[in-house]
């Protein structure tokens, strides 16, 4: 998804917005272009390409200290170079990079074309430079003040805020005015902005990856949210609240480095990830198993035991991994707490009238904590009193501050596209809260030890999976040609078969559709045949014998069958078979779910898949 830098201080701003840009690929995207004030002067530089070809177009010698920048992942107008960002009024005053999707940019463009101004590109973002300069223009005339310095109510900011009060949708964007070079102006709804600040310099990214080269302290603005920002200094102010409303905000600081982005000695994000597991769970974990009564601690959400007490079901929120996470974190907590739980897709829940029920816990699901779905989801639940807590990896993002309490993934960055280490995080902490919720209930003292001496020896578990990477790849290319493929799971196999079939889909463009063991004969099993490999998940539970003969009934019609067991199964039962390390019953999906990544990697890495860029898909969805 498009990606936005921006820089004003004293360094040469090309080669920061550069390497922002660089920094933000992991988003996704097809376009990418930025714009600096040289000698009073826009240069636009752009490219239908990488921004490596942004780098080798850039002339060098600008030494511009204040600029803008931006990936595009085309919404409006196909991607080439005149619909990259940014995009200038007629006269090449302004420039305006931008993020989301503004809803009546056919009608603005319309309005625009009416009044005679020829729209070069596309897109929903160029009519706003024009309506910027159009109000700064009007405001200059109507004060004599053909400069454009700031006098009384003619400040960029203010020709910024009149634009946006005539648009609709959701925007992340920064503007840049060639008659005001020591600022750059920026405003988000719906999506993310946040500020760094450096000293005597300022940036502004879509992201956090863009600026932890340069600073850890940063503000996230808030949805309605417009900053003036200069090298010293920034004030922001609410869209509808006026001048007088005006502040300085307290940075956060981020919780990751420029090391945390870097690939070290991977070939990409997704397989670095995946081996970056058994120190993310470490992390999970930290400081929140209690040995003295057998409980976990989960400062963050805020609930006392009488609290916990009163809770009458658990409900999960999220999207796509997010929601299988939550599926997994649901099976987890009726097991351990012995109350109902159950997930389900956010994308859904705000569109079918849901009946909130104030004895039910919801949690909000999130690796990015900016997924759209996810935030309005969240937004309903609060306006009809339902009590939520976010469950995010990424500080200070839109849904943890929804929220306001939580649990913190402590994943660390996660850069792939395809949820790896963040969605083991999640499924980690939410066996702690049903350790917290089954302690406040029936679970024994004994049950309680059990389940934190199994999540301690997740993290080397986890390690001797990836150990066994090499026989994973194995059968990953041995299958990598199958055109579709079938995820079998019942009980606590299903949330881990739907995940699998989602990571081996999203990566390597191979069909894969999970379905509940049970189920196959009431259907599927007509799509058995030689070239339909099925992935059985077989946790160690009372259901093995079941799922030993599922594996038979799939071999009887000529199906392949890579068994995934931590269960004993007969030897020759299956083509292949991915052997997981036995862990406490409860907590098995969360060691289940890691081969199915390995598996998927190496199936995409066979398939030549851009793996941490799958097409069409972006990191964090921030429109719907
Ligand atoms: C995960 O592999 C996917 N790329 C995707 O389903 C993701 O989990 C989903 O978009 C939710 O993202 P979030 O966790 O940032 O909210």
């Amino acid at each position: 998804m498009c990606g936005i830098v921006g820089y004003v201080g004293k360094r040469d701003a090309a080669p920061v917005l550069v390497e922002g840009l660089h920094r933000l690929e992991y988003r996704g995207y097809d376009s990418a272009g930025l714009a600096v004030l040289h000698r009073g002067r826009l240069q636009v530089t752009k490219t239908a390409g990488r921004v490596q070809d942004l780098r080798d177009k850039l002339k060098s010698n600008t030494k511009a200290t204040l600029g803008i920048g931006h990936t595009r992942w085309a919404t409006h107008g196909e991607p080439n170079e005149i619909n990259a960002h940014p995009h200038t009024d007629t006269a090449g005053r302004i420039a305006v990079v931008h993020n989301g999707i503004i809803e009546n940019a056919e009608h603005l463009r319309a309005q625009l074309q009416g009044n005679g101004v020829r729209l070069v590109s596309d897109t929903d973002t160029e009519p706003l430079a024009h309506m910027i300069a159009a109000e700064l223009a009007a405001a200059e005339a109507s004060t004599g003040d053909a400069d454009g310095a700031d006098t009384v109510g003619v400040s960029l900011e203010e020709a910024v805020m009149r634009t946006l009060r005539h648009v609709e949708g959701a925007y992340g964007l920064v503007v840049l005015d060639t008659k005001h070079p020591d600022q750059l102006v920026v405003a988000r709804n719906g999506s993310p902005i946040v500020l760094g600040l450096g000293e005597d310099e300022m940036f502004v990214a879509s992201d956090v990856a863009a600026l932890v080269r340069y600073t850890r302290q940063v503000i996230y603005l808030e949805d309605g949210e417009v900053a003036t920002i200069r090298a010293t200094d920034y004030r922001t102010t609410m869209l509808n609240g006026g001048q007088a409303n005006k502040q300085v905000r307290t940075p956060t600081t981020v919780d990751a480095d420029a090391d945390d982005y870097d690939l070290g000695t991977y070939q990409d994000y997704m397989r670095k990830e995946i081996h970056e597991q058994p120190d993310a769970l470490r992390r999970a974990l930290l400081g929140r198993l209690d040995d003295r009564f057998a409980t976990a601690r989960l400062g963050g959400i805020n609930l006392d035991a009488r609290d916990l007490r009163n809770i009458r079901q658990i409900k999960f929120l999220g999207c796509g991994s997010a929601y299988y996470a939550g599926q997994m974190g649901a099976m987890i907590i009726e097991e351990l707490a012995r109350i109902p739980a159950d997930a389900e897709p956010a994308s859904e829940f705000r569109y079918r009238s849901p009946v909130v029920d104030p004895d039910t816990l919801y949690v909000a699901v999130s690796q990015s904590g900016e997924t759209s779905d996810t935030l309005m989801a969240v937004q309903e639940l609060k306006r009809k009193g339902g009590q939520v807590i976010g469950a995010v990896n990424v500080v200070g993002s839109a849904i943890g501050r929804e929220c306001g309490r939580g649990i913190f993934l402590h994943a660390g960055p996660e850069v792939a596209v395809a949820s790896t280490k963040a969605l083991t995080n999640m499924a980690v902490s939410f066996a702690l809260l049903g350790l917290l919720l089954g302690r406040v209930r029936d679970l024994s003292a004994a049950s309680g030890h059990r389940i934190i001496s199994g999540l301690r020896n997740l993290p080397e578990q986890v390690n001797k999976i990836l150990h066994n990477e090499e026989e994973i790849a194995t059968i990953a290319h041995r299958f990598a040609q199958a055109e579709h493929m079938f995820y079998i799971g019942r009980v606590r196999g299903w949330p881990v078969a739907r995940e699998g079939a989602q990571k081996l889909k999203e990566i390597s463009y191979v069909h894969a559709e999970a379905y509940q063991a049970g189920e196959l004969k009431h259907g599927p099993l007509a799509l058995i045949h030689r070239d339909m490999p099925s992935v059985v998940i077989i946790p160690s539970d009372d259901l093995v014998a079941k799922n030993v003969s599922t594996i038979e009934q799939i071999k009887a019609r000529g199906g392949p069958v890579i068994a995934l067991a931590s269960a004993e199964i007969p030897e020759g039962l299956a083509d292949a078979v991915i052997k997981v390390p036995r862990a406490e019953p409860e907590l098995e999906p969360i060691l289940l779910n890691v081969p199915l990544q390995i598996l998927a990697y190496h199936t995409a890495a066979k398939l030549g898949r851009d793996i941490d860029k799958p097409r069409n898909l972006a990191k964090s969805v921030t429109v719907e």
